[in-house]
């Protein structure tokens, strides 16, 4: 039997595991093993990346025999999670979102994502307080509190639905727990559609149960399931690239130091953070459904496949120096937040929530410094990268 290099599961704190690099010089689709005797291809080069990620005969169906999940006895396809779907489904599901997440709605939001950044920051610093931690102050409760209001859920409720979300997407998670976590969060979540349904508000939850629930044309555990992947995906990814992205313009002050003298620098900046953190690490999971010639190498019906963005987002043949941070830099076109139809329905939402969190953190504390060695973070076992802890400091 031949044997395949395990996917890394170590890495550095800002960068890809090495091994990615040396994949995508010497093999950029290659078998690797996940699990057991779960072997799919892995695609480390940005052009594959984009093909496999637009091309149809790749399926996102996490119930397909072979996906090749993330671990082992990973809890069967619940209605709604339409990230793990194909058409007609996904395209049904995820078009009744789209209006509360184009670029113009999520604009609208910048007056109140603001406000959130300039209270959580007034809190952070009151009395003379000169440290903090930046994850549990600002960066965990930021797009948290952006999702509970978009979506309509209690933030009251932040420490129940944390504690689900952890044990959902944690890799070395156990099974059960992690179905038992679904299982608690869905509860949680149909009784608020429920009470939607009778009271509705000014809120993404209020819309589906009033225009699509109620007029059938999704059911009440596909929304459920619509709604926790929102509330998910909405606060697990940006506050997990949040303290990496504080990290790394500490890391290279020559970079924060231009962004503080020209304000116009920060999207292309938040554009260069993602795609030199890609905090999305475990790789886009696909499954072929025909046989597929990639590159020269016969991918057949029936096999896995994981797109490593993080591999990809620093491929040399499109971006030069492709390991340097540089907020200079044309970084469009990154696959931060995937390709094709799946890529990123929160996307403009993170934009706001990373440029705003950003620039208001480094202009009202401009002294702003880390407050325990620079190893020190210990790297969290989930499906995003991210620190759990950052102790800062400020005069
Ligand atoms: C999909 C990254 C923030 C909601 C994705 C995908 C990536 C990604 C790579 C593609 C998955 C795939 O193709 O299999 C990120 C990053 C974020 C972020 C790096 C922040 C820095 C958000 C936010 C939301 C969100 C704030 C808000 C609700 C979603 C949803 C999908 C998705 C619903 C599934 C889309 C589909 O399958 O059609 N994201 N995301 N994301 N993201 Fe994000």
């Amino acid at each position: 039997m031949t044997t395949h290099p395990p996917l890394p599961t170590i890495r550095p704190l800002l960068d890809p595991a090495p091994e990615y690099a040396k994949w995508q010089s010497e093999e950029p689709i290659r078998r690797v093993t996940i699990w057991g005797d779960n072997s799919p291809w892995l695609i480390t080069g940005y052009e594959d990346a984009r093909t496999v990620l637009a091309d149809p005969r790749f399926s996102a169906d996490a119930n397909h025999p072979n996906f090749p999940h993330t671990r082992p006895g990973a809890p069967p396809q619940a209605p709604g999670l339409f990230h793990q779907m194909d058409p007609p489904d996904h395209t049904r599901l995820r078009r009744m979102l789209i209006p509360d997440f184009t670029f113009r709605r999520i604009e609208q939001m910048e007056g109140s994502i603001q406000r959130i950044c300039d209270d959580l920051l007034e809190a952070m610093t009151d009395g003379g307080a000169t440290e903090a931690d930046l994850v549990a102050s600002y960066a965990l409760p930021l797009p948290t509190l952006a999702i509970c209001e978009l979506l309509g859920v209690p933030y009251e409720d932040h420490g129940f639905f944390r504690e689900k979300s952890n044990a959902l997407t944690s890799v070395a998670g156990d099974p059960a727990e992690a179905m038992a976590a679904r299982m608690a969060l869905y509860g949680y979540l149909r009784a608020l559609i429920e009470r939607r349904t009778q009271d509705p508000a000014d809120d993404l939850v209020s819309r589906l149960a009033t225009e699509r629930v109620a007029t059938g044309e999704a059911t009440l555990d596909e929304a459920t399931g619509m709604v926790s992947l929102l509330l998910l995906a909405g606060h697990e990814t940006t506050a997990n690239m949040f303290p990496l992205a504080v990290i790394a313009l500490l890391r290279n002050p020559a970079q924060l130091d231009a962004l503080r003298a020209d304000d116009s620098l920060w999207p292309g900046a938040v554009e260069e953070l993602l795609r030199h953190l890609t905090v999305i690490h475990s790789g886009l999971r696909r499954v072929a459904t025909e046989d597929v010639e990639l590159s020269g190498v016969r991918i057949g019906a029936g096999e896995g496949v994981v797109v490593a963005l993080q591999a990809a987002n620093r491929d040399p043949s499109l971006y030069s120096s492709p390991d340097a941070l540089d907020v200079h830099r044309d970084a469009s076109g990154h696959l931060a937040f995937g390709h094709g139809l799946h890529q990123c329905l929160g996307q403009s939402l993170a934009r706001v929530e990373l440029r705003l969190g950003l620039s208001t953190l480094f202009r009202r504390l401009p002294s702003l410094r880390m407050a325990a060695p620079e190893e020190s973070p210990a790297l969290s076992m989930s499906t995003v990268h991210g620190v759990r802890a950052l102790p800062v400091a400020w005069r």
